[in-house]
């Protein structure tokens, strides 16, 4: 009955709190491999969250990926966010348009009608190219408001996933997975621990800003990025968990 399965769902977001020792968990009832669309449903309770802690003039940076797009799409309201600020927290990733960071931060923006800055970095330069680029006043302007972050929204992947989707180089890979990444968060690769062992070489936000920032909403769907999500979740405690109740029973079972 319905009151059993709320009062089953709440139980297990407290148990889940309580186990990462996080700010808050958000949960959707179902499983994603018995509902292919529960996705969209996480997203939008993300979205209802972001927009229930977002203050006009806050700067907000969010990652690209398929989970970032259903939450930009979710993202609706009447209200003009004028003084408000979207940029994408690093660089940009890969190759497909739409779901890279700097669509989604245009989409994001437009539907919280504010401000919104791109950055066209390229994936993986040279340290000396890097450089050059990061002294580009348009660039060094972003990337001074991405350090100011009041709210991040990201997503997470397997790593052995995101090793296949950043068309990596065959020792890129081999170095990756030699150091036991299991998880991938704003280009960064964490072992089952949370260590940081890999680096994209791009520029944005870093550990120590991720770590600083007031707000920070991770979503995701699937039980098969529980393990990722585990590591990420150990470098940072001061997190927003939105996932499906699927999830939940594998992190309880971690
Ligand atoms: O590439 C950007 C990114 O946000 C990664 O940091 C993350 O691992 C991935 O996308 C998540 O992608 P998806 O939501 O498509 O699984």
């Amino acid at each position: 009955d319905v009151m059993a399965d709320i009062m089953g769902i709440s139980n297990l977001r407290d148990r889940v709190k309580e186990k990462l020792g996080i700010k808050k968990v958000i949960l959707v009832p179902g499983s994603c491999e018995e509902n292919e669309t529960l996705l969209r449903d996480v997203a939008r309770d993300g979205a209802e969250y972001f927009l229930s802690i977002l203050k006009d003039g806050n700067t907000v940076a969010i990652t690209g990926g398929t989970t970032m797009l259903e939450f930009a799409n979710a993202v609706k309201t009447d209200k003009k966010y004028e003084n408000t600020l979207v940029i994408p927290a690093r660089g940009s990733m890969g190759t497909e348009v739409e779901t890279q960071s700097n669509s989604i931060v245009a989409k994001l923006g437009r539907r919280i009608h504010s401000d919104f800055e791109l950055l066209h970095i390229p994936d993986e330069l040279d340290k000396s190219a890097m450089k050059t680029l990061t002294r580009v006043p348009e660039i060094k302007n972003t990337l001074d408001h991405i350090s100011e972050t009041d709210i991040l929204v990201f997503s997470i992947g397997r790593a052995d996933v995101m090793l296949e989707r950043r068309n990596l180089s065959e020792e890129q890979k081999e170095e990756i997975l030699k150091n036991h990444a299991v998880g991938e968060a704003f280009g960064h690769y964490f072992d089952k621990e949370g260590n940081v062992v890999y680096k994209i070489n791009t520029v944005g936000i870093d550990f120590d800003t991720f770590r600083k920032i007031k707000e920070s909403i991770l979503i995701f769907a699937g039980d098969e990025k529980v393990e990722a999500f585990m590591a990420v979740a150990e470098t940072n405690k001061n997190l927003v968990l939105v996932t499906d109740e699927q999830s939940a029973h594998h992190i309880l079972g971690q």
